[in-house]
């Protein structure tokens, strides 16, 4: 009884295929359908990279969006280190006044005394003196009004005629040259030119003609 019983499941089995390897196994159709070569394995043989039209178009949008905040942090690297000051001929920079304002020649002489010293902002922002000559002309040098010790701004002291230090006490006669230390040097000069009608400040190259020597502040 069990032998038919057995003989039965197996002859069921056959009949489904269950058992078969031919079930089990893809035919050779099959395989042909599963490893059959796509569009971009075939284009990749060839050398040829789809889209990449598309890749050039995301790499210079890449390189822009970084390029541009890039050039703008450089151009304000290079602004933070540009002179302050209006660029004028010779490439002096025109002096301003308390306001802000350019100086002009004929509004300044129209309100300081001749012997005047008053402050204006000068090269590289640093506050400058304008001297009225006793003639009602405006001097052509200009007094940097840093002290030549520690830095302090020198008021000038119309009184004795001289810039005095409050900070240490040296003194700098009316021309900005040290006549008392702890001071080491004179104060640094600038050419003026009016000839625009603006007041207009550059660096002083030449001999220092209160010493005779070179500039020191070049
Ligand atoms: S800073 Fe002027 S004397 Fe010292």
């Amino acid at each position: 009884m069990f032998r038919q019983i057995l003989l039965a499941a197996c002859t069921l089995a056959a009949a489904s295929g269950y058992a078969s390897p031919r079930a089990v196994a893809p035919s050779r159709s099959a395989l042909a359908t599963t490893h059959r070569a796509t569009p971009l394995m075939a284009a990749a043989d060839d050398g040829f990279v789809p889209d990449m039209e598309r890749r050039v178009i995301m790499n210079a949008l890449l390189v822009g969006a970084t390029a541009v905040p890039g050039l703008w942090l450089a151009g304000g690297y290079a602004y933070f280190f540009a002179p302050p000051g209006s660029a004028a001929g010779g490439g002096g920079v025109t002096a301003h006044d308390a306001l802000g304002d350019d100086v002009t020649v004929e509004k300044w002489l129209a309100t300081h005394p001749a012997g005047d010293r008053k402050l204006v902002e000068g090269l590289k922002g640093d506050a400058t003196y304008l001297i009225v000559t006793p003639d009602k002309k405006i001097e052509t040098y200009a007094l940097n009004a840093v002290c030549t010790h520690l830095g302090c701004v020198v008021p000038w002291n119309a009184a004795q005629q001289k810039f005095i230090c409050p900070c240490h006490g040296s003194q700098y006669d009316s021309t900005g040259k040290v006549v008392r230390g702890p001071a080491p040097l004179s104060l640094a000069l600038a050419h003026v030119n009016g000839d625009s009608g603006k007041v207009v400040l550059s660096t002083w190259t030449e001999t220092d003609f209160r010493t005779g020597l070179a500039p020191w502040w070049k």
